[in-house]
Order: C-alpha cells, then sequence, then structure tokens
C-alpha cells in the first residue's frame, strides 16, 4: 500500500467533503461528524457518475449520487438502495495535519466494483 497526501484538516472541516484524484482514481473524503475521516472511490459503481456532484447528508449518513440516486452508507461505503453493492474504501490516517489515503498497490481498478463480494 502507497500513502499520499490528499490534503490537510484546514481542507476538510468536519461536517463537509471533498473530491479529489489519487494516483489517477477518483476519490471522495469525507469528515464525520464526531471527527473520523473516510475515503471512498469517488465514482459511482452504477454508470461511473462523480459521487462528488451527488448529494451528502451528514444527518441520514448518506451519499446519494445525482443521477440515479443510488444512495450509499457514509459510514461503510455499502448500498443503502440498492442493497448489495460497496464503495471500495480506500484507508486513511493522519500525519499532523495531513490526510493520507492508502491506496492499494495491486492495479485493480477500483471505480468499477460493484458488490460486497468482490471484497478481497
Ligand atoms: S450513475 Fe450513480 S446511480 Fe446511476
Amino acid at each position: 500500500m502507497k500513502w499520499v497526501k490528499v490534503a490537510t484538516l484546514d481542507d476538510l472541516w468536519e461536517g463537509d467533503m471533498l473530491d479529489a484524484k489519487v494516483e489517477g482514481e477518483e476519490v471522495i473524503l469525507i469528515h464525520r461528524e464526531g471527527g473520523r475521516i473516510v475515503c471512498f472511490q469517488g465514482m459511482c459503481p452504477h454508470q461511473e457518475i462523480l459521487l462528488a456532484d451527488g448529494n451528502f447528508d451528514f444527518v441520514k449518513g448518506t451519499i446519494t449520487c445525482s443521477a440515479h440516486e443510488w444512495e450509499f452508507d457514509m459510514k461503510d461505503g455499502r448500498g443503502r438502495n440498492p442493497l448489495g453493492c460497496k464503495l471500495f474504501q480506500y484507508d486513511v490516517r493522519l500525519e499532523g495535519e495531513n490526510i493520507m489515503v492508502g491506496v492499494p498497490t495491486d492495479g485493480r481498478l477500483r471505480r468499477l466494483r460493484h458488490s460486497v463480494e468482490e471484497e478481497a
């Protein structure tokens, strides 16, 4: 796994999201209320629309794609509607103020994943 600095805590306040490109892949970073930062694939697994253009509801804890309203859980990326899909979740760690994202180096595309079963 390769750790890449994507942003700083100044760029991503609690209750906010940020889209970025990491090693050629679109990702979304979410600073959840309570302090936890999560990072998911940035392209919707349905038809590869940017999830950053969707709706982020921090009260319900959902990410909703702008195209056909697939809905994902902000906590772990699991599909709420429809069930059975899941966003790839990157590891995240802080180094001081820097938000670091762990990019797997297995060479697999992470934006095309559709199902929970694809997880290793
Ligand atoms: S492309 Fe996201 S729901 Fe269809």
